[in-house]
């Protein structure tokens, strides 16, 4: 099913206290002043990739200083609205942890009734299944247990479920990149244990220098066409920021004992791979952590620029510590992956919006009174200053210079 996010509304979370904003079907770039809210926004888009890992079985709890995000989407050209009102908790480093949830479905296009569905959407999210699917004996009575358990009606149409089935993949395929994350090499771990056989356990984390070393392992492992052309991209042949990325994978042997009450100890042998991510560059190996900042970053950012499995990828300043030879090959990316993909950037780099179309532009501000707000550059200038802005461009320079001299957002 092809999905596009039509509209984006976001009350009292961050700094958006009453926001909408319609994105570009391709690209969207949010440009503003530091603390406008343009963060604020993106992750109220990541919120649906933790709303969709949430456990549907955890009761709401007390409905506090609650948030709502309202995502309108088409799905295969019909139009469906997800309602999130979300009690949120951060912690000290800023991450939101939903601590519960109320959602709501609009579905007129598929049910033909505008009568509201409650749901959480993680019920019908692949991690739900495979966390619950093995106490189930098939999919139908899995969905039945939780039908009764949510009072979830207008959900038992199969055409329904699958709709919102694949809501949630979409929203579980939300790829978030923001240099921040990446600050810091030293922090990057030498190496990763995996388990060497059966179910991989998802890391519980959603971002961070391990959880980029599992990625790239588990796209190197699975040889995927993603990662060839990643390697490919950053290698010798692409924009050169490394020769070649290598694994060692080594099996050890791991013993846990558990006491039981009663003194019995239970023994149990797992054994787990022990993979060493070396990177070599011009006659050296290096461990990640050995890496340039902005190396690392670069290479973080278009690891989950090209190989996110998903259909929205956000990207925070991918400007940041990016020289800017490079960074004309990484726009260039940008643009071509936002064909498949939409993707929302963030940016403070006039180069950057000298490379995207005006159409993909939107001014981010935050007042005092109203808190974030996003328009459209088309909308955000007067009459007189778009005039003002096609004689500039006709005649004298680019959009970026007409930024840098203050004249959109200044
Ligand atoms: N968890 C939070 N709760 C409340 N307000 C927050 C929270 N996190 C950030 N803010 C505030 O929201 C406002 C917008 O921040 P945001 O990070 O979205 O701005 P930004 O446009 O991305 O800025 P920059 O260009 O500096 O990255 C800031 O005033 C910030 O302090
Ligand atoms: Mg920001």
């Amino acid at each position: 099913m092809k999905i596009l996010i039509e509209k984006i509304e976001i009350q009292n979370y961050r700094s958006c206290k009453d926001c909408a904003f319609s994105p570009h079907e391709r690209l969207s770039t949010l440009i503003g002043p530091n603390g406008s809210g343009k963060t604020s926004i993106l992750r109220s888009v990541l919120l649906m990739k933790h709303l969709v890992h949430q456990d549907p079985l955890r009761r709401a709890g007390p409905k506090l200083d609650t948030s709502t995000v309202k995502i309108t989407l088409r799905v295969d050209n019909k139009k469906i609205i997800h309602t999130a009102d979300l009690f949120i908790d951060n912690d000290e480093r800023n991450r939101d942890r939903i601590i519960s949830s109320n959602e709501k479905w609009y579905m007129r296009d598929v049910t033909g009734n505008k009568k509201l569905i409650k749901a959480p959407v993680s019920v019908f999210g692949e991690h739900t299944r495979s966390r619950y699917l093995g106490h189930a004996h098939d999919e139908r009575y899995f969905y039945r247990s939780f039908l009764r358990h949510f009072d979830i009606a207008g959900m038992e149409s199969k055409d329904t479920r699958d709709i919102v089935s694949a809501v949630a993949s979409f929203y579980d395929g939300v790829t978030y990149y923001s240099a921040s994350q990446f600050t810091d090499p030293t922090r990057c771990p030498v190496s990763i244990e995996v388990e060497e056989e059966g179910p991989q356990r998802p890391p519980r984390e959603f971002e961070g220098h391990r959880k980029w070393l599992l990625d790239l392992y588990g796209e190197y492992s699975n040889q995927t066409p993603e990662y060839l052309s990643y390697v490919d991209i950053v290698g010798k042949n692409g924009i050169g920021l490394l020769d070649d990325i290598k694994f060692t994978e080594m099996p050890v042997s791991n013993i846990d004992y558990t006491v039981r009450v009663g003194g019995k100890i239970r023994k149990r042998q797992r054994t787990k791979r022990l993979v060493i991510p070396q990177i070599l560059i011009s006659n050296s190996t290096l461990s990640p952590s050995q890496l340039s900042e902005g190396t690392f970053k670069t290479l973080g950012m278009l690891f989950y620029l090209m190989t996110g499995k998903g259909s929205v990828i956000l990207l925070e300043e991918p400007e940041v510590c990016i020289h800017h030879g490079l960074l004309s090959s990484v726009v260039e990316l940008i643009r071509n992956y936002s064909k498949d993909k939409q993707i929302f950037v963030s940016t403070h780099s006039d180069f950057i919006l000298d490379a995207v179309d005006e159409e993909s532009v939107f001014v981010v501000k935050n007042d005092i009174e109203n808190g974030t707000e996003v328009s459209k550059l088309k909308s955000y200038l007067s009459a007189q200053d778009r005039g003002a802005l096609k004689r500039f461009l006709r005649n004298e320079g680019s959009l970026g210079e007409y930024w840098r001299m203050g004249a959109i957002d200044g």
